[in-house]
């Protein structure tokens, strides 16, 4: 059974994951003021890593990701580690509120110098959706049309995420089988964004689902390649469309979304 906090409590758990990876007090009781004034009330110590024994959703170098509760419901929360090398979430909150204008990522709810407070997407990452799910053709292709889609929106209003070329930890599929771009930490707005290009080359080679997704698209991969190389060349309708195409996607197009 997973284990909720109060944000007010001195739990030392709690405390080495709020002001990771050194606990101070002072820090510690402005964060928690920070918290509450956010509307967050508890934690939970659940998802697939761990500091020190106890699970967390994730760590990164900037932040600890972790599972949190408001009044109504429940969010996933970044927390700023204290010896981040940036000096506040306002920069990954900018990015996120821009991809969510675009129809791109979890709903970005509030966010504070120290946190980020986001809709939490209840579902798997990429890879094991392929893997486990044992999704049908119909639905697979629905999931990377949708994907590849927000990918597109994203290149074409100039939103590099930056670290799809490694999906399988930026991609959760969600119950009902919609796809969730996360983590617009390293995303940019300057650098020219190839979104389409990392996702499928991740997916068609990288992942551990490749030969999966490529028979069950039953794809020619000389063809996809080349329609890669065409888009990453010039990003326009047409290249995308051609490459909706080598993908077996495009026929569908009208009936998957
Ligand atoms: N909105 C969300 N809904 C559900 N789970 C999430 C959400 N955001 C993040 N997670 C989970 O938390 C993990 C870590 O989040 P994320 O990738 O954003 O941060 P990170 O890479 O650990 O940190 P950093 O910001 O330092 O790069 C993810 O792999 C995912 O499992
Ligand atoms: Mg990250």
């Amino acid at each position: 059974m997973s284990i909720r906090v109060d944000i007010k409590s001195n739990d030392p758990r709690w405390l080495k994951i709020l002001c990771y990876p050194k606990p101070k007090e002072e820090e510690a009781s402005r964060r928690k003021e920070e918290l509450a004034s956010l509307g967050i009330k508890l934690v939970e110590f659940i998802g697939r890593s761990s500091i020190n024994g106890v699970n967390v959703l994730g760590k990164g170098c900037v932040s600890v990701a972790v599972l949190a509760y408001g009044d109504q419901a429940r969010y996933a929360l970044k927390i700023r580690r204290v010896d981040a090398n940036r000096e506040s979430m306002e920069h990954e909150a900018a990015l996120l509120r821009f991809a969510n204008k675009l129809g791109v990522g979890p709903r970005l709810i509030g966010f504070s110098k120290n946190f980020l407070v986001m809709e939490y997407v209840d579902g798997l990452p990429i890879d094991e959706w392929l893997l486990k799910k044992q999704p049908a053709t119909i639905e697979l292709k629905r999931l990377l049309l949708n994907l590849l889609t927000q990918c597109r929106k994203m290149d074409k209003a100039g939103l590099s995420h930056g670290e799809l070329s490694t999906a399988k930890r930026h991609v959760i599929v969600a119950k009902d089988g919609t796809p969730y771009i996360i983590d617009f930490e390293t995303s940019s707005l300057t650098r020219k964004a190839s979104n389409v290009t990392a996702i499928c080359s991740y997916l068609l080679t990288r992942s551990q689902a490749s030969s999966k997704v490529t028979s069950t698209l039953n794809i020619q991969k000389t063809e996809v390649f080349n329609a890669l190389r065409a888009y990453k060349h010039s990003i326009t309708d047409e290249a995308f469309n051609r490459l909706l195409g080598a993908l077996n996607l495009i026929s569908e197009a009208e009936n998957l979304l």
